[in-house]
């Protein structure tokens, strides 16, 4: 059976990242230790994780002015940019990213090219896919809810990280999500239930056929399906960068379960290769090759 392929419609950054001794507190002004440029956006960063697990993986993007920079980077990972358009009267996106020494960080987006989709590019892009293949969303770019709509509509399947969680993020109809990515916080929000363990129980009562992921940092992660459920620890390494590693963790998880691989060995594969993220600077080119987890 040919592997399904997977097209990620999602931002594109440019991550500006400033080394900082604390997250600035509202009214403070402090000084950076250090700045460093280099690619990441959450559509961009799974992609590159997708394609990594040899999954055929597009990423539906827009940029500022063509940037030859960023389609050297993902062809280099992989990743099929045939979907990727330029407008020139707009910036490329970018992420102020206020990373602390021990690797947590806090980001503020400007969305730029990636809030300009067009409603008729939606059917210009999915024609190329079919019933079973994948579309991967996140919450940086427009049109999120009807991109959804028109895959499920075409037997898609949908993976969805409603991330940055906002008013858009909670108009995406879930009954036409198979894989639900979140955090602890993301879920309560989605959910209103008191707590993380609540939240999952309340998605998969309401929808027994979508797959949850739950993501806690340092504790783990969690796979719940209806009724079915699995769990695997963090693999601990050393904390540099967490920029990315949610993304990292999707990408994997997503290219595990699309090679074959049952939730639990995919959340432990996602688990290793989001380690090995965290363990270097940088969001997109942090992401590890498949073959140092597996693939
Ligand atoms: O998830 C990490 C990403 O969030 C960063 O690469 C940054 O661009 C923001 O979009």
């Amino acid at each position: 059976m040919n592997t399904p392929k997977a097209v990620c419609f999602g931002s594109v950054n440019r991550d500006m990242t400033y080394s900082v001794p604390q997250i600035v507190r509202s009214g403070e002004t402090i000084t950076s230790i250090g700045l460093s440029t280099a690619w990441g956006g959450k559509g961009l960063n799974q992609a590159v994780a997708l394609a990594a697990t040899g999954v055929p993986t597009a990423l539906w993007a827009r940029t500022g002015a063509h940037d030859q920079e960023i389609i050297e980077f993902l062809s280099g990972r992989g990743v099929d940019v045939s979907h990727i358009t330029a407008d020139p009267q707009v910036p490329t996106g970018h992420a102020l990213v206020q990373l602390e020494l021990e690797g947590s960080n806090c980001i503020i987006i400007y969305p730029g090219a990636n809030r300009t989709h067009r409603e008729e590019q939606i059917d210009e892009i999915l024609r190329w896919y079919s019933a079973g293949d994948l579309l991967i969303v996140q919450n940086e770019t427009n049109l999120v809810a009807e991109a959804v709509e028109v895959a499920a509509s075409h037997g898609l399947r949908v993976a969805f990280n409603p991330s940055p969680l906002d008013r858009d993020a909670l108009s995406v109809d879930l009954d036409a999500v198979d894989f639900l990515f979140v955090n602890e916080h993301e879920a309560t929000a989605l959910t209103s239930a008191p707590g993380p363990e609540a939240a999952l129980d309340c998605l998969a009562r309401r929808w027994p056929r979508m797959q949850t992921v739950m993501t806690l940092g340092g504790k783990g992660s969690i796979w719940r399906q209806g009724e079915e459920s699995c769990a695997v620890d963090a693999v601990i390494s050393e904390v540099v960068d967490t920029t990315g590693a949610g993304d990292t963790f999707a990408g994997f998880f997503l290219g595990s379960v699309l090679r074959g691989f049952p939730a639990g060995r995919a959340l432990e594969t996602a688990s290793r290769a989001a380690s090995l993220a965290i363990g270097r600077k940088g969001a997109a080119g942090a992401i590890p090759a498949g073959e140092l987890v597996g693939f």
